[in-house]
């Protein structure tokens, strides 16, 4: 198995280039189900979990076929017939998006049946809000041997759609599942993620009727059928804002491309607050670290346009050598801490209350093994690790791998001692 190795200690200086948004191009390419037509999506980034999703398609009898090199790379996603209706443990559990093909198969073909799902263990992911806002347009659920098992004779049908609270996951099936529906559907509590809105756009190319994108109710007009369409996925934010962090980390200097200061959100306040200093130029947004160490900063993850979970970790990375105490609540995922030991065997003082991580800052973080226990962990322990003094080895990238693309490359072209290597 490979590992990332980080002689950490060097600044960052010069520009890294933002790749598509891994959590846009998950459920744009799920929402290729629910047209015979092509679907084209550019500027996609290669990961392991588009190689996954690609796989849970093909499955299902879906083309899907990537084009492209660098900034010209894209994907094509074709299904023209739903040769299957079931997505099996086997995809299904590698990853929890794939779950997600529920909404369109359902919508498409009146039936389906998929594995419940797997992904990073960052909490207990039920998918109660999936199966109540399927259940309220018609479908008929039962769960059996794993699986999700879902009929809509005669077709779903619009309704209202009350979430009891915000999830990303359950937007989009929703959204796709009543944009081909029988009628109006109303849904309350949507996410109004970016991607969300991404994926609502690209659904509109395609011809759904959907209202109040980027607002907490989405109205939604089925239609008999929708066509392909040609989509550029948004940049990602989160990996972005991991690039922000490790320039921050470092007092380096560096231009993120192809996005702005708006596209950090919540990041960005809490990153001047820091110290940071963030400036749009014409080519991106350049990231200046402060000279001395960073402010304590503390910050509660929430629904967009709060804090997002996904960069929670990244931030606890940068506040391990800040100036005094800070305290990080997370409210989305209950066991999103698994970085703090490992970040502790960096020398870090982080202490758990219940949702909160209180750190304490150190003046430096020394080199050590570490292992990655899930995504946005693992580019934790790479920011860590370009702080810390010494060699830092870190064991199960396949973590890294699923959500950032080529990130040694990166962080190499822009001064960071880092290479992979067989262990
Ligand atoms: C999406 O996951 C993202 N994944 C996550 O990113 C992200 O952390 C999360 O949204 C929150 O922003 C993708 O986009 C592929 P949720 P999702 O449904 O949709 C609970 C990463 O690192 N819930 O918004 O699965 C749930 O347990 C990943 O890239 C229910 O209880 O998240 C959680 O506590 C990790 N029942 C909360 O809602 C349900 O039926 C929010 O989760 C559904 C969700």
């Amino acid at each position: 198995m490979d590992e990332i190795v980080i002689s950490g200690g060097r600044k960052l200086s010069g520009e890294i280039a933002v790749s598509g948004s891994k959590n846009a191009v998950l459920p744009l390419m799920v929402a290729g189900l629910l047209t015979d037509e092509k679907l084209t999506l550019r500027g996609t980034p290669r990961l392991a979990d588009t190689r996954t999703l690609a796989n849970v398609l093909r499955e299902l009898g879906a083309e899907v076929e990537e084009f492209g090199q660098g900034p010209g790379e894209g994907v094509n996603v074709q299904a023209a017939d739903l040769a299957s209706t079931r997505a099996s443990y086997e995809w299904v559990s590698k990853m929890r998006a794939s779950f997600w093909v529920l909404g369109p198969i359902l919508a498409r073909a009146h039936e389906a049946q998929v594995s419940l799902p797997g992904g990073c263990a960052i909490g207990t992911r039920p998918v109660d809000l999936y199966l109540n806002g399927l259940a309220a347009m018609g479908a008929d659920i039962n769960v059996e041997g794993g699986y999700v098992n879902a009929t809509a004779q005669g077709g779903l049908k619009g309704a209202r759609v009350d979430f009891p609270f915000v999830s990303v996951g359950a937007t989009h099936v929703l959204m796709m599942a009543a944009s081909l529906a029988k009628g109006e559907t109303v849904i309350t509590n949507a996410a109004t993620e970016p991607e969300v809105v991404d994926v609502g756009h690209c659904l509109q190319a395609m011809g759904a009727r959907i209202d109040g994108l980027g607002t907490r109710s989405l109205t939604i007009q089925g239609v008999e059928r929708l066509s392909g369409a040609d989509h550029t996925v948004t940049r990602d934010r989160i990996e972005a804002g991991a690039f922000a962090l490790a320039v921050a980390a470092t007092a380096g200097d560096v231009t993120l491309t192809g996005i702005d200061e708006a596209a950090l959100g919540a990041l960005a306040p809490a990153m001047r607050l820091a110290g940071v200093a963030l400036r749009d130029a014409p080519d991106g947004l350049q990231v200046k670290g402060p000279s001395g160490r960073p402010q304590a900063t503390p910050i509660t993850t929430e629904p967009y346009p709060g804090f997002a979970t996904d960069l929670q970790a990244p931030f606890m990375g940068l506040m391990c050598c800040a100036d005094g105490v800070t305290r990080i609540r997370e409210t989305i995922f209950e066991n999103r801490f698994m970085h703090v030991q490992e970040l502790a065997r960096l020398g870090a003082d982080i202490s758990l209350e219940g949702d909160t991580a209180i750190v304490t800052g150190v003046e430096k973080l020394y080199g050590a093994p570490v292992m990655a226990t899930d995504l946005r962990a693992s580019v934790t322990l790479v920011i860590a690790g370009l702080m810390a003094e010494g060699e830092t080895r870190i064991s199960r990238v396949y973590h890294l791998d699923r959500g950032y693309e080529r990130i040694e490359e990166k962080l190499s072209a822009v001064g960071a001692q880092i290479w992979r290597q067989s262990a």
